[in-house]
């Protein structure tokens, strides 16, 4: 029996002419990969870090990837749950509506290349990936392993710039190339739907806002409330492993 919240979501799916999903931390929860806030989060647990990480890194990259390089205190569990995990029914979900032509895009602020995996091909990265460098000058962006880290720091064979990874830090610019793809997907939006997001870090928690500035649909999954929730059309409030696969089938049946 599907519940008339569920039910009601799925309608406006139905309705909608471009569907753009924001993933965030929490559809990864359920793969093993620790969120950031609220219950259980990383940052709960060890604190927020500091909010110049990239100034610090600038300021001397020989340090900081050092630092990288030994792995210690959050950023070494971090990585262990990266390298170890798999997609659940949650990015399987995603991919089928994708597959639907139902969603037309996937902005991710995860890092984790579990969309990818699962088989999403619409899909943005706009805080990067774990398994990526880039030169902060090019842009252009490499496969751990196709860089020598034997000299530190490295730097890009293409242009000579600095390399860092690929994962944005707090107080780095969001790549350009990145930025501008989003905003154009989400100027053509008209339904997003925001799974497992905090919707708190910029400039990935101001695109909802700009999609109900033009009275487009906001629909919520996540386990608790977030300061986005009473600006929702619909929150759904669950575990995204079991929402989602749920709002797919109905979709599936209805449409
Ligand atoms: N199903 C649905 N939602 C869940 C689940 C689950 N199984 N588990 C947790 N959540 C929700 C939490 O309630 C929370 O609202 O997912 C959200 C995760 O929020 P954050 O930890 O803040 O993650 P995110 O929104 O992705 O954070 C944005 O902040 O520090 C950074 O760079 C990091 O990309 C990250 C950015």
């Amino acid at each position: 029996m599907v519940n008339n919240d569920l039910a009601r979501a799925g309608k406006m799916i139905l309705n909608s002419k471009y569907v753009v999903a924001l993933a965030g931390a929490g559809i990864s929860v359920e793969s093993g990969i620790r969120n950031f806030r609220g219950p259980g989060g990383l940052w709960t647990e060890y604190g927020e870090p500091p909010m110049n990480g990239y100034q610090r890194f600038l300021a001397d990259p020989k340090i900081s990837w050092e630092r990288r390089v030994k792995r210690e205190g959050f950023s070494k569990e971090l990585h262990e749950g990266l390298i170890n995990a798999k997609p659940n029914p949650a990015h399987y979900a995603l991919v089928e509506l994708e597959k639907l032509g139902i969603l037309k895009h996937l902005i991710t602020q995860n890092v984790d290349n579990l969309h990818q995996i699962a088989g999403s091909k619409e899909i943005t990265e706009i805080h990067g990936n774990f398994s990526k460098l880039r030169c902060i000058q090019c842009n252009s962006r490499y496969e751990i392993g196709a860089i020598s880290l034997e000299s530190l720091p490295p730097y890009c064979p293409n242009c000579g710039g600095l390399i860092k990874g690929d994962t944005v830090m707090f107080g780095e610019p969001i790549p350009e190339d990145i930025l501008t793809f989003c905003r154009s997907e989400i100027r053509k939006c008209d339904c997003i739907l925001l799974v497992g997001t905090s919707a708190f870090i910029y400039p990935a928690a101001g695109f909802p806002w700009e999609v109900r500035g033009r009275d487009g649909t906001l629909i919520e999954v996540n386990l608790y409330e977030t300061e986005i929730t009473t600006f929702c059309n619909i929150s759904l409030r669950g575990k995204a492993g079991e929402i989602l696969p749920e709002l797919v089938e109905y979709i599936k049946n209805e449409g």
